[in-house]
């Protein structure tokens, strides 16, 4: 009968068998989906793997330590870590069209990858965390794109790697199930689903240091308190968004004239559709009074009572 160990065992085994003692290049995500391949190829072929992982900025707090100590450390990944967010925020300066951003960051991913790709020597395949649903969704010419999702990558045309996709028949909850099975981290097998362009898309209007550090800081307040209230595997998908609007405060004795955060929290099952999560007032409150008094530029806090349709999950 089926079980996940034998099904790991069987990959383990398919995977030494093609690749034998060529090398491998995987890029890391952060997400559940390329980390499953990076620690499933660790255990087939070891060092003959090599991960690039491309920070673009654009995570969430200390979100790329924690995939630097769990890959890197605990299950030992070979990782080439690029700190390339300098890089997309030159690019991404003066941008505040929502597809243009997708667009940059995208474009942007591919060739730091590629930069770093091509000084590899001798890499014969390419893994990655292609999923069932990735198959049949881009074998079909009907899959609506109402925007444009940047996670297949395009591969550095002078390079002629051999694709290895251990996921491809496999389901998300089936991948969550074999990380477990790996013994990676909890937190990182149920991760939330987090789009490939970042907080890019959760800053309305221009992308800057500045604000990111608001749209970063104020995740993390919402995530600490959902966490603390027990709530995480209620919501399918929590965060903030730093809006573009400006309203009036008044704190102490001051007037203030600051930008407003919105909160997203939603219910899901596979994000196709989504309504609002009715979270608990007090932790809304705890939200909102934190965000307000923590995280400068901030004035005002606000919920996002909308189901998708019709709107999105994202705001941009
Ligand atoms: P929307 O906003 O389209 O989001 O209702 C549905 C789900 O997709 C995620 N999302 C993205 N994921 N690249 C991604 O990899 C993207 O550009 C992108 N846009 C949205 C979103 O977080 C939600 O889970």
């Amino acid at each position: 009968s089926w079980t996940m160990a034998g099904f790991i065992d069987e990959q383990i085994e398919k995977i030494r068998a093609e690749v034998g003692d060529k090398k491998v290049l995987l890029g890391l995500s952060g997400g559940v989906d390329s980390s499953v391949v990076g620690v499933l190829l660790q255990k087939a072929i070891g060092d003959q793997l090599t991960c690039i992982f491309v920070d673009h900025g654009l995570l969430r707090k200390n979100e790329a330590q924690q995939v630097m100590d769990m890959l890197g450390g605990k299950f030992g990944l070979n990782i080439i870590k690029v700190d390339a967010q300098d890089r997309f925020l030159s690019k991404l300066a003066g941008v505040t069209d929502p597809e243009q951003k997708r667009k940059i960051i995208g474009n942007e991913f591919i060739e730091v990858f590629n930069d770093e790709a091509i000084k590899l020597k001798d890499v014969d395949f390419l893994a990655q965390g292609t999923l069932y649903t990735d198959v049949i969704e881009s074998g079909t010419d009907t899959a609506q794109t109402i925007k444009s999702h940047h996670n297949v990558g395009g591969l550095p045309e002078e390079m002629n790697f051999t694709l290895i996709e251990p996921l491809n028949k496999l389901f998300k909850d089936e991948v969550r199930a074999l990380g477990e099975e790996l013994q990676m981290d909890h937190e990182l097998v149920w991760r939330q689903p987090f789009p490939g362009p970042g907080l890019g898309i959760r800053i309305m209007g221009e992308i800057t240091e500045d604000r990111l550090e608001t749209v970063r800081e104020s995740d993390f307040i919402l995530r600490d308190e959902i966490a603390k209230a027990g709530l995480e595997g209620d919501v399918w998908q929590y965060f903030t968004v730093l809006t573009n609007n400006k309203s009036v405060g008044v704190m102490g004795d001051y007037r203030t004239y600051e930008y407003t955060i919105a909160v997203r929290a939603i219910t899901s099952v596979d994000g196709m559709t989504a309504d609002f999560a009715r979270l608990p007032w007090d932790v809304l409150q705890k939200v909102s009074s934190r965000i307000v008094n923590e995280v400068d530029h901030i004035n005002r806090v606000v919920y996002d009572i909308t189901a998708k349709p019709p709107a999105t999950v994202e705001w941009e």
